[in-house]
């Protein structure tokens, strides 16, 4: 009992070390309560080191485990099928709710002691066969003076507005090393980690037209309208600032996955995740050749760092994508695996694509459904790797996730 008093103690006046110096945002209700489940948190990861060996991330034990991810998204043939799981970093995560409770989201990930434990949480529990930073798709918007907040209840809310070509010129360009410094430290942090942890560090960025669409939107929209109607609109020649809003984020979304990459990440996700507003027609116009030239960007500089792009709703038009320069294609659940992989061609490696609501069923049901898509995308460890086809929902069983990666790891 005083040992444990000791500890608590210990705990406490560690927490208070680690926590940031300038917290002025917060409240001092919030501040107790936060170095409170800093305090919890460490006494956790202290309780789970046992003669002194940390018995964490104990999930990656095999040789292999280390770039079994790497490889697997390069195209080649693996002893198993690795996974990762898009949005594995979340709230249906209790670990997780203890922090996005307390502080709001840029906070959560702007600063480098959250932002690592919430990348490493998920992984210590289950053991997937990556790490991804935890971070947003809109976090290097301040990089071209947007500003963006991500609200309570309502999701990403954006105040800078884009309309015409003159406020794509106004656009500043500034440093990510400036706008951005809590990312090289995330990053350097976490590839360490994921170094001790035997398993790959992941990093991501948004494709420049769902960058573009959510700016200009500036909240998460139905029909996306306002974009659509500046898309038509360049399409006449009436104004290009749909098109060089695009073309300006492209550029800036590819030097930053490269600083990404320069900073410790291993591969590359781009997320179109708004690829379900588009017709086949303008994704060919103006998502598509926005997103090949961030890939160009990232495979002039670093032509080894496999990149995947997951276009979210793109599986109605998977044949445009065939050519794309991604290692890669994540396809969405609304495909059936087998269609998809004959539709990309035997030399295409894929990602993909569990109905993320498979979670919320039994042990069975997953296990069945992990092995079928497995099956479907040619057997264990064919240049596939396992993910859902779209992230993780709220309120998803923790222990649905382990069966998914569980089972996963055992079928080869
Ligand atoms: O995958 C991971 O675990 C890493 C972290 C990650 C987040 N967002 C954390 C996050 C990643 C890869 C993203 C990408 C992202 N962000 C996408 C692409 C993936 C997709 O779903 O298509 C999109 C569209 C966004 C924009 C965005 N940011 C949305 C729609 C939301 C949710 C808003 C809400 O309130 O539900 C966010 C915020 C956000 N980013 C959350 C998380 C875990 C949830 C809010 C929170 O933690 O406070």
């Amino acid at each position: 009992m005083v040992m444990i008093k000791a500890a608590a103690v210990i705990s406490l006046l560690l927490a208070i070390a680690v926590l940031p110096q300038s917290s002025s945002a917060w409240s001092s209700a919030s501040l107790v309560a936060s170095k409170k489940t800093f305090s919890t948190r460490l006494m956790s990861s202290a309780a789970a080191t046992v003669n002194g060996k940390s018995k964490t991330h104990e999930h990656c034990q095999e040789p292999g485990d280390r770039d079994i991810l790497v490889r697997a998204a390069r195209g080649e043939q693996t002893e198993r099928t690795p996974v990762w799981l898009m949005r594995q970093a979340g709230r249906y995560m209790a670990a997780f709710r203890e922090y996005s409770d307390l502080l709001p989201f840029r906070e959560r990930s702007e600063t480098p002691d959250y932002a690592v434990e919430l990348s490493l949480q998920c992984h210590r529990a289950y053991g997937m066969d990556g790490i991804i930073m935890f971070s947003d798709i809109l976090t290097p918007l301040p990089c071209l003076g947007i500003e963006f907040d991500v609200v309570k209840g309502t999701g990403p809310v954006i105040s800078t507005v884009i309309r015409t070509e003159e406020d794509v010129a106004n656009l500043p360009r500034l440093s990510f090393d400036e706008e951005l410094p809590f990312i090289k430290e995330i990053l350097g942090r976490l590839s360490k980690e994921a170094d001790e942890a035997n398993t790959s560090l992941i990093g991501f960025i948004g494709a420049p037209f769902t960058l573009a669409a959510y700016t200009i939107e500036g909240k998460s929209s139905k029909h996306c309208l306002t974009t659509k109607k500046m898309l038509m609109a360049d399409q006449t020649g009436e104004s290009k600032a749909a098109s060089q809003f695009i073309d300006k984020i492209a550029t800036m979304i590819g030097e930053y996955a490269c600083y990404q990459i320069e900073a410790g990440a291993e591969m590359i996700q781009v997320f179109e995740s708004w690829a379900h507003q588009l017709s086949p027609a303008l994704f060919e116009a103006y998502a598509k050749p926005a997103a090949v030239k961030a890939i160009e960007i990232i495979k002039a500089k670093h032509p080894t760092v496999p990149v995947i792009y997951f276009a979210n709703g793109g599986s109605s038009y998977l044949e445009l994508q065939r050519d794309m320069p991604a290692d890669m294609i994540a396809v969405d659940w609304a495909v059936d695996m087998a269609t998809a992989r004959a539709a990309l061609g035997p030399d295409v490696p894929i990602s993909g694509n569990l109905d993320p609501t498979i979670l919320f069923g039994t042990k069975e049901q997953i296990e069945t459904a992990v092995r079928e898509c497995i099956d479907k995308a040619g057997g264990p460890g064919n240049a596939h790797l396992l993910n859902l086809g779209h992230g993780v929902m709220q309120g998803t069983p923790e222990e649905a996730i382990k069966w998914l990666v569980d089972e996963c790891k055992r079928y080869k």
